[in-house]
């Protein structure tokens, strides 16, 4: 058994070297929320109900510092006050309103029927190549170009921002630096704020001419506003639904008689996609900045501290999920916390479902038996979680 002392849960290879399933099932029996060691130290919360109770809690529990460990541990979110998800009340249901207008059912819809197309089309083409990478074949090429679609980004630039966007949070490689991920990040909110001045001059009926014309509590949104928050849709729907897509293929490889319960209709899409979202766990933690005084499971936190919120834990959370650590793509209810809760939910949940809805339908129609071929290499990274590479054969 690893120790929480013996664990440093700000190392990106931490769980590339430790499982983290027995871990975190030791730390909610034992210690379920801690102090963490370090300059400076936070609290790690890891019980569902404690979670969920933190996710909701917008008054004590601030996300304007910044939402990702490393990030507030390196000092805090410039874009905070600006980017929605780095936002707090009330700017940030201002500027909610404002992004929920790129998710209405209008533009989703073409949106998903372009998701089904693209996947169908692609899943169509590998089936037939014999061994090759899941990752770099397919998964890379969907919510990428999902979210390019609804930002009208030119196709030559894609290739770029998916490099960047790699770069950004996490790591494909273990020896990459954190000066890699700043330098990503200002490489895409450059981007941005090109292409919001251009689209601002001369709007289109596109995501990004939307929010750089539009106005949030009165006034439009600065140049720097709307590239932050084009980039945050970048970043948001780009990582976390590439590498659910990864997790399903690999999980279903992994459970065959699961993969035929899905194929002859004994489980449902639907909740099959749930279950993938509850497995692949994308976001291991979100973090926040207590505001207050408060109690979270009994111990005191104090004003100032960061706290971070271990979706991986919640999501295998015994007192919730019966036999959590069983894939069952039938399990339901299924009230998984990969797309976090509260006033900060996930603005892209729908797309993200779509996606994976997409692929499992996609597969189903054309691919009897998923085999994974060789070893698949995992993203290092203490946020996202998840793998870069996966070696398949479809048959
Ligand atoms: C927020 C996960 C897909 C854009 C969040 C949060 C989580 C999450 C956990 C809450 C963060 C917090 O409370 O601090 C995921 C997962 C996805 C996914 C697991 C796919 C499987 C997407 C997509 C988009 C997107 C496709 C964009 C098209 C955002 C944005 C926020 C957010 C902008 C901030 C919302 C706010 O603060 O009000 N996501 N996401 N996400 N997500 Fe996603």
């Amino acid at each position: 058994m690893i120790t929480p002392t013996e664990l440093d849960l700000t190392d990106a290879t931490a769980f590339v070297r430790h499982d983290a399933h027995t871990f975190w099932r030791d730390v909610r029996k034992h210690r379920p929320v801690y102090w963490h060691e370090g300059d400076p130290g936070f609290w790690v919360v890891a019980r569902h109900a404690d979670v969920l109770s933190c996710y909701a809690d917008v008054r004590s529990l601030s996300s304007a510092r910044g939402t990702v460990l490393d990030v507030l541990l390196s000092g805090g979110d410039s874009a905070g006050g600006k980017m929605l998800a780095v936002t707090d009340r009330p700017r940030h249901r201002e500027l909610r309103n404002l992004m929920l207008r790129a998710f209405s059912p209008r533009v989703l819809g073409a949106v998903e029927e372009r998701v089904r197309e693209r996947t169908s089309r692609l899943i169509r083409t590998v089936a037939r190549q014999g061994e090759f990478d899941f990752a770099a074949a397919v998964a890379e090429h969907i919510p990428m170009n999902t979210i390019c679609d609804l930002l009208s980004i030119p196709e030559a630039d894609r290739k770029k921002l998916l490099r960047w966007n790699k770069l950004a949070l996490s790591s494909d490689d273990a020896e990459s630096d954190r000066l890699d991920s700043l330098e990503a990040r200002n490489e895409i909110i450059g981007y941005f704020m090109d292409l919001a001045r251009h689209r601002r001059r001369d709007p289109g009926d596109d995501v990004i001419s939307m929010i750089a014309t539009a106005e949030a509590g009165g006034r439009p949104l600065t140049l720097e506003e709307a590239a932050l928050n084009c980039y945050s849709l970048v970043l948001g729907g780009d990582e976390s639904s590439r590498v659910s897509a990864i997790c399903a293929v690999k999980t279903f490889a992994e459970h065959p008689a699961q993969w035929r319960a899905l194929r002859e209709g004994t489980a449902a899409v639907d909740t099959a996609v749930e279950e993938v979202l509850r497995w692949a766990t994308p976001a291991r933690h979100f973090a926040r900045t207590a505001t207050r005084d408060m109690l979270i499971g009994g111990r005191q936190v104090r004003a100032g501290d960061i706290v971070t919120l271990w979706n991986i834990s919640a999501n295998n959370d015994e007192e919730v999920f019966d036999q959590p650590r069983r894939f069952d793509p039938a399990r339901s209810p299924n009230k998984h916390l990969s797309f976090g809760h509260g006033p900060h939910f996930c603005v892209g949940a729908f797309l993200g479902r779509a996606e994976l809805c997409a692929l499992l339908s996609a597969l189903t129609e054309s691919v009897a038996e998923i085999e994974v071929c060789g070893e698949p290499a995992p993203v290092y990274s203490n946020f996202l979680n998840g793998y870069a590479s996966l070696p398949v054969a479809f048959r």
